[in-house]
Order: C-alpha cells, then sequence, then structure tokens
C-alpha cells in the first residue's frame, strides 16, 4: 500500500507539473481525491487492513492528501492569474491611436459666419449687442419711427398683421425705438434679427429674412460719425481693399439718410452680372436720426443726436460666400450648408 502511494503522489506530481487549465486541474483532483478517486479507493482499503499496517498507512495516505490538496489549491490560483494576465494582455488599449469619426460634424450657417462678423467688427467699435420680439407692436415698427398711418410701408400688402396693433417686424428698426427706451444715453447698440415681409420668395426676395440694426447715441452727432464708423466697418467685414460710396436717399427715420455702397465683391468694380455692370453694391440704408423719433422716446432733441444703420445679413452672406439665390440660406439643405 504504501507503494501504491508513493505511485500516486508521483503520477499526481506530473500531471499537476502539465496542468494547462482550470478544466484539466478539475479532472486531476477528481482522479485522485474524488469519491472513487485513487487515494480515496486507498483510503477505503484501510479497513481490511491489519491495525499496526492500518494506522502506519493511515498517517501516509492523510498526509498526501493534505499535501495533495494544498498543491492543487496553489495551482488553481497560480492558473486563474495566469488567465487575468493573458486577458489583461489581450485588453491593452493604444493610447496613441487616432479616434474614429462617428458622425460628420455641424457646421455653422452662412448667415451666422456673415452676422458674427458683422459683429464683431461693430464690437470692437464699442457697440454692445441688444435684441428685441420678432411679434412687435406696429407702434414701434412704424409710428414712433415717424412713419405716420397711411404710410405705404404700413400697407397690409408689405406687412403680416397679428391683429391691428401687432405685426410681425417687417424691419429691425423698432428695436431702435426699445432701446432708445431703455436704455441711458449715450450708448451704441447692434441689434440682429429676424424680420418679415408679404413677399414672393425669388433668388433675392424671401418673406423672413434676416437683418441688423445699428445705433449709436451720443451729443453732438454728425453725419461724419455715421460715415466714419460705416467706412471702418465696410473695410473690417469686406476687407481693406473696398471701396465705399455714400447716396442720398430717404429713410423717415433718418435726416439726411443715405444708402453706401460698396465696390464690387465679385469684380472689384469693373462690371459684371451681380452688380448689374455698375461696379457697385449696395449694402446698406443708414442716417442721422430724425429728432421726431429721438423725442418720441422721451428724449431731449436738443440734448442728444444719433445715427442709424440697417442691412440685410443674408444679403452680405450672399455677397461674401458668393451664394447666387437667397432661398438657399432658408431651406437648410444639408448638402449647401455643408459647403461653409
Ligand atoms: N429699416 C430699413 C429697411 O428695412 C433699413 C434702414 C435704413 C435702417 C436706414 C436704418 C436706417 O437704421 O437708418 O429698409
Amino acid at each position: 500500500m504504501l507503494e501504491r502511494l508513493k505511485e500516486i503522489r508521483l503520477e499526481a506530481a506530473e500531471r499537476l507539473e502539465a496542468c494547462k487549465d482550470e478544466a484539466e486541474l478539475e479532472a486531476l483532483n477528481v482522479s485522485v481525491l474524488g469519491r472513487s478517486g485513487a487515494l480515496t479507493e486507498v483510503l477505503r482499503a484501510m479497513g481490511a487492513m491489519h491495525k499496526t499496517k492500518r494506522a502506519e498507512v493511515g498517517q501516509a495516505a492523510n498526509a498526501l492528501k493534505r499535501e495533495l490538496e494544498e498543491k492543487i489549491a496553489a495551482k488553481r490560483k497560480a492558473l486563474s492569474l495566469r488567465l487575468a494576465e493573458l486577458k489583461l494582455l489581450k485588453e491593452t488599449l493604444d493610447i496613441t491611436e487616432p479616434g474614429r469619426l462617428l458622425c460628420k460634424r455641424g457646421r455653422l450657417h452662412p448667415m451666422t459666419l456673415a452676422y458674427r462678423e458683422i459683429r464683431d467688427a461693430l464690437v470692437g467699435m464699442g457697440f454692445i449687442p441688444f435684441d428685441g420680439p420678432e411679434v412687435e407692436l406696429d407702434e414701434y415698427c412704424f409710428t414712433l419711427l415717424n412713419i405716420p398711418p397711411g404710410h405705404p410701408a404700413r400697407d397690409v400688402q408689405d406687412t403680416f398683421y397679428i391683429n391691428e396693433s401687432v405685426v410681425l417686424r417687417p424691419h429691425t428698426s423698432p428695436c431702435q425705438i426699445r432701446s432708445l427706451k431703455q436704455l441711458e444715453p449715450p450708448f451704441r447698440v447692434v441689434i440682429p434679427g429676424r424680420c418679415f415681409r408679404v413677399d414672393e420668395p425669388d433668388a433675392s426676395h424671401s418673406p423672413v429674412f434676416m437683418q441688423m440694426e445699428g445705433l449709436v447715441v451720443d451729443r453732438h452727432i454728425t453725419l461724419s460719425d455715421l460715415k466714419g464708423t460705416l467706412e471702418t466697418f465696410a473695410h473690417a467685414v469686406f476687407g481693406e481693399d473696398v471701396k465705399t460710396r455714400f447716396r442720398p436717399s430717404y429713410f423717415p427715420f433718418t435726416e439726411p439718410s443715405a444708402e453706401m455702397d460698396i465696390s464690387c465683391t465679385i469684380c472689384k468694380g469693373k462690371g459684371c452680372r451681380v452688380c448689374k455692370g455698375s461696379g457697385w453694391l449696395e449694402i446698406l440704408g443708414s442716417g442721422v436720426t430724425n429728432p421726431h423719433v429721438i423725442e418720441n422716446c422721451g428724449l431731449d432733441p436738443h440734448e442728444w443726436s444719433a445715427f442709424a444703420f440697417g442691412l440685410g445679413v443674408d444679403r452680405v452672406a450672399s455677397l461674401k460666400y458668393g451664394i447666387p439665390d437667397i432661398r438657399l440660406q432658408y431651406e437648410n439643405d444639408a448638402r449647401f450648408l455643408s459647403q461653409f
């Protein structure tokens, strides 16, 4: 029997050494220590042995049992550590590998790009952004801007009326009234926003469009302040090479009024289809604020004076980016928008 125990010990040691995984180890465990395992059989056979022999074999068998249990447990631990190590090796991350792009990045709308350039140029000259509602009192859109009842600009064929006294603003100029009533002069504001007019959509008209208003209120404002500011502004937005010119015009809320042209950004003033051969492009309306407007907002026109200007942001975007049809800017076709 002691011989048998030696055999078992030797065989178990060899198999333990060769064990590659948990399953092999379990098979070894069962075949030696299991119910009908080799060592269990020796222990069972001891009952039939002589007393003195039984004690000797019993001691040896129990010692071997303990030894093998310990060795198997140690091997089990080693195997599981090795497994975890292999798993970690397989899962190593290359943190220097560039990430995969999950989807196309969004881009800014050309109108937003144009607006930000205009705004930044003006903010650089001390203007602060101001805001007003799209649904506006007709009193602010017209009456207080010196556009009396019966004026053609109020025509229901041009303006969307919500009711008798409320409209969708047809320009951002009512924000001049709001800022004059709200802010303490002197101040300079830049006011962007959507405007609405009853217009049949075509390449240069859209019933919704985006304007931007500028207003400077101070003492002793003159036409020269207006010209100097707008020339600086035009160069900041359209480049130093661009030429400017002022043409007399008429707006009820300014006196005198002027429109500013810039030399055509496409043909550089030679004459082309975009500037209709004139070499010039009209970009904004402007003027020295009519004293009636200042008075209408509760300020003394003898103390305070102002100049104002308004331009189409979508038009500036068209000129800057060569967009041939204004409707493209309101359709949100991703194929068009992804180009900017
Ligand atoms: N509100 C005018 C329009 O929609 C544009 C304009 C002209 C704004 C002259 C002004 C200005 O502030 O002074 O056509």
